[in-house]
């Protein structure tokens, strides 16, 4: 089985492995107060072995499949150059720089997130690790590459996500990939010792069986790269 799930643009998006490297890789992420804040709380940092009990089982199968995201380190020289130019297809170097899962909603879930029908739903839940990245457009990019790829070979018709109501750039970000605010889950999930308001937010499947709704150019980014 391909360790690689999409690639697009100079970000990939590969199955996380249990093994030493991914299992620090996230310990070192999720014991940072920064990231904390949003994703698990900052009431449950995370050492190597809760990462191996919560995390690393994800990784063995099983219906969330758990990943980290990647970007070559020249992914800004990449935009730049010529479509001809044989830079564009040396060997990459991939450096982490986050984390996404992805998983069906099962039928019994469905009120959990205030829908009345699960079929070919998925969700998502992701962060990126270093904060210095943030607002920069990494996580919208991330968000469409594994959008068309739910899209496209999962047989997602509409995908989910459930953000804390106060993540502002969450939301924002979750918006600009195409995402739009549902409905308001009150008391939905318990972050930091309280429970707190969520969005429902969803993007449905595009008139284009690839496609995802969203800014321009993101459907035919994905049919160039499928020779579609
Ligand atoms: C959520 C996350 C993945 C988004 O990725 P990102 O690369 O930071 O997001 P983007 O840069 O693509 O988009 C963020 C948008 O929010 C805006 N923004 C940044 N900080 C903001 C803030 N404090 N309040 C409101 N908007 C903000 C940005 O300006 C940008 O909008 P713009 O392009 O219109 O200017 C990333 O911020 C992250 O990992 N956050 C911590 C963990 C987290 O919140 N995970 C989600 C849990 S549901």
């Amino acid at each position: 089985m391909s360790q690689i799930i999409v690639e697009g643009d100079g970000l990939r998006v590969r199955r996380m492995a249990n093994d030493s490297t991914d299992v620090a890789l996230m310990a070192g992420w999720l014991r940072d107060p920064r990231v904390l804040e949003f994703y698990e709380g900052r009431d449950r940092p995370f050492d190597e072995r809760l990462v191996r009990e919560k995390y690393a089982p994800r990784a063995e199968g099983g219906p969330v499949v758990p990943c980290i995201i990647e970007e070559t380190a020249d992914r800004a020289a990449d935009h730049a150059q010529d479509p001809g130019d044989d830079r564009r297809t040396s060997a990459k170097r991939w450096s982490p720089v986050g984390y996404i899962q992805f998983y069906p909603v099962a039928e019994n879930e469905a009120p959990y997130y205030g829908l009345t029908d699960s079929a070919e739903v998925w969700g998502l839940d992701l962060f990126l690790g270093f904060p210095e990245r943030w607002g920069k457009g990494l996580g919208t990019q991330t968000l469409r590459l594994v959008l068309g790829y739910l899209f496209q070979q999962r047989g997602a018709r509409r995908v989910v996500v459930d953000p804390v109501a106060t993540n502002a750039r969450a939301i924002r970000s979750y918006e600009k990939a195409g995402f739009r605010r549902v409905k308001l889950l009150p008391q939905h999930e318990r972050h930091e010792g309280r429970m707190r308001d969520c969005w429902l937010m969803e993007a449905k499947k595009g008139p284009r069986c690839h496609e995802a709704p969203g800014p321009t150019g993101f459907g035919a980014e994905i049919a160039e790269r499928d020779g579609a």
